[in-house]
């Protein structure tokens, strides 16, 4: 053997997909109402849907849903135009398709006696289609979307009876469909947790301390994730668990030794502290100490250390689309509280293009776990019309993901085990974040404006094309 000599690139055996979400696809036919649904979009006050609400406000929401405008309910009417969707899909030549279950649509409102016997069978039928087209599903079990009954009952993850019904609802899924899903994510981006309600089902005024309630809940979302695990085993030992971690991954705004240190600081406890404890299975001693200082105080069972010991996750998923820096005087250690890098160009909502963060990422990630990765979401939301040829030229999108792809190229190169690269998204859809239809990422146009007005129409952007043609040929023409 001659070191220096071998050139690896994208695996035979690669998935290439595309990602989207049951909370801002599928639409509200045939399932319970969530609290992803009463995220209101509210041009005048974009930041306000961000979900985070008190009991009053959600209440508002659900008696008077007319005064609202609620894109998510719609979604992109996935649940009944699937079939021509993923027709679309399996022309773009892809082997892999991330999505999520809708809880409420196996438990429409989380505590039902009995699940959903319809809801179960559409996704049968999901199952089917992707199998018939030869895409590998990839399933996230919770993206973001419980029944609403479940924060206003139990607050959600926060209590035993939460967390319960959530397992039920995962033992529910993971029982009937493991013969077709090889792969999956228990939760969507563990460590995103600033957004208490649709994440972990907080109702915000309703607990004493919110920052105590957040760690309990996330240490309860760790709790579910190993019992899966167990049971995984149990079930279909070909199952793969994989933890998320939405990358938050700072720089250093400057060299200053305060900077620096800083970064490296808030990068453990924003996303290594998660992975830490799915990976290696123990709460790592410097987040022991950060609660100690921080006065953190919640419930952590001897036999629940044991069980998240004995159960770690299998592989990695990472959702990446941009990179920020971190300044010791501007910023605190909360997730996503950042100073733009000035070195990089951004999209409209200031959301900054850095492809070589995504080969920072996969470097300290493999270098300190050593499990496969998957790149769960990468994409750039950008205001998008149809031009007179009924075409959307969106060339920044290719060079986007040309140049992040190239990154995986490099990661793969350097013997970092990516085995699956998933757009997002493959068709736009409404925006999680600020609940829009014009954050447009997909690579298939479709006809809907924010206020839900439009045709529905779907139309292949010239991104498509040029994706396609990256699958066919395994990534040997970027
Ligand atoms: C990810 C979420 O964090 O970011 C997706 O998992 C989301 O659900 C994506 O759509 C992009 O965010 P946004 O707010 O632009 O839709």
């Amino acid at each position: 053997m001659i070191f220096g000599k071998e050139k690896k690139g994208f695996p035979d055996n690669f998935l290439w997909g595309c990602a989207l979400s049951a909370k801002q696809a599928e639409g509200i036919d045939g399932r319970g109402i969530t609290v992803a649904d009463i995220q209101d979009y509210d041009p005048q006050n974009i930041d306000k849907v961000k979900g985070d609400f008190s009991k009053n406000e959600i209440l508002l929401r659900l008696e008077h849903p007319e005064n609202y405008v609620f894109p998510k309910k719609n979604g992109i009417q996935f649940v009944s135009r699937y079939e021509e969707d993923l027709q679309l899909l399996h022309e773009l030549g892809i082997n892999c398709f991330r999505m999520s279950i809708s809880w409420s649509r196996i438990f429409p409102n989380g505590d039902d006696k009995y699940p959903n016997e319809e809801g179960l069978a559409f996704y049968d039928s999901i199952f089917k289609t992707l199998n018939e087209r030869n895409m590998t599903p990839i399933v996230t079990i919770y993206h973001d979307d419980m029944p609403i009954n479940m924060a206003l009952k139990y607050n959600g993850f926060l209590t035993k009876e939460g967390t319960d019904y959530f397992m039920r609802y995962a033992l529910v899924v993971l029982n009937r469909y493991h013969h077709f899903v090889k792969y999956w994510i228990p939760v969507n981006q563990i460590n995103l947790t600033r957004i208490g309600l649709s994440s972990l089902g907080i109702i915000k005024d309703t607990v004493s301390d919110l920052q105590n309630a957040k760690h309990q809940a996330v240490h309860n979302k760790f709790v579910c994730c190993a019992k899966l695990k167990q049971s995984a085993l149990l079930i279909d030992p070909n199952i793969k668990l994989g933890t998320m971690s939405a990358d938050f991954y700072v720089a250093p705004h400057t060299c200053k030794p305060e900077d620096v240190i800083f970064a490296t600081e808030k990068n453990r406890l924003t996303m290594f502290y998660y992975l830490d404890v799915q990976l290696r299975g123990v709460y790592p001693e410097y987040i022991l100490s950060y609660f100690e200082e921080n006065d953190v105080i919640f419930d952590v069972g001897l036999e629940e250390l044991d069980l998240i010991k004995e159960n770690t996750m299998d592989f990695i998923a990472i959702s990446y689309y941009n990179s920020n820096t971190a300044s010791a005087e501007q910023n605190t250690y909360a997730i996503g509280d950042s100073t733009p890098n000035p070195y990089l160009e951004a999209n409209e909502w200031g959301w900054s293009i850095n492809p070589s963060g995504l080969l920072n990422t996969l470097i300290h990630c493999w270098d300190r776990y050593n499990v496969p990765i998957m790149i769960a979401e990468n994409g750039f939301g950008q205001i998008e019309y149809l031009d007179d040829n009924d075409m959307v030229d969106d060339d920044y999108r290719i060079e986007y993901i040309k140049q992040h792809l190239k990154m995986i190229e490099k990661a793969l190169n350097q013997g970092i085990d990516v085995f699956s690269y998933c757009l997002w998204s493959p068709i736009d859809m409404v925006s999680s974040g600020t609940s829009e239809m014009k954050k447009r990422y997909g690579i298939i146009y479709n006809d809907v404006d924010d206020s839900g007005h439009g045709s529905g129409k779907r139309v292949p952007k010239k991104s498509y094309f040029w994706y396609q043609n990256v699958v066919k040929t395994n990534g040997r023409t970027l």
